[in-house]
């Protein structure tokens, strides 16, 4: 669990790029709300905090060639992309910006056997 930065230090609507414990994140702001992502595109390395944040759709673009990827789950919306990136706990304490690696287990169900 990492404090990144002040909910005021992130303008709304706009991704910020964090190192965290030598992991890139891209952490988005939407209102009161927070989400983090892995900050390079699973279709190339490019940073998606210079892509653009959709609000509407919970959606961060790809700057490079436009994949919009899932603040929720990292999964790609739109190709070219067509992994997800990893997803990152994300939540304001105190006016703080906490960002936390998730532990759960993604493989898919039923894939075994
Ligand atoms: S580099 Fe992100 S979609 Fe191609």
């Amino acid at each position: 669990m990492s404090a990144v930065c002040n909910l005021d230090d992130l303008a709304d609507g706009s991704a910020t790029k964090f190192d965290i414990n030598g992991i890139a994140v891209s952490v988005v702001r939407i209102g009161d709300d927070v989400y983090a992502l892995a900050d390079v595109c699973s279709h190339a390395n490019v940073s998606l905090a210079e892509g653009e944040v959709w609000c509407d759709e919970l959606e961060l673009e790809c700057p490079k060639h436009g994949s919009a990827f899932s603040l929720l789950t990292g999964e790609p919306s739109t190709l070219p992309a067509t992994t997800p990136v990893d997803v990152y706990d994300a939540s304001v304490i105190n006016g703080q910006v906490v960002v936390t690696q998730r532990t759960i287990d993604a493989a898919p169900a039923g894939s075994a056997s």
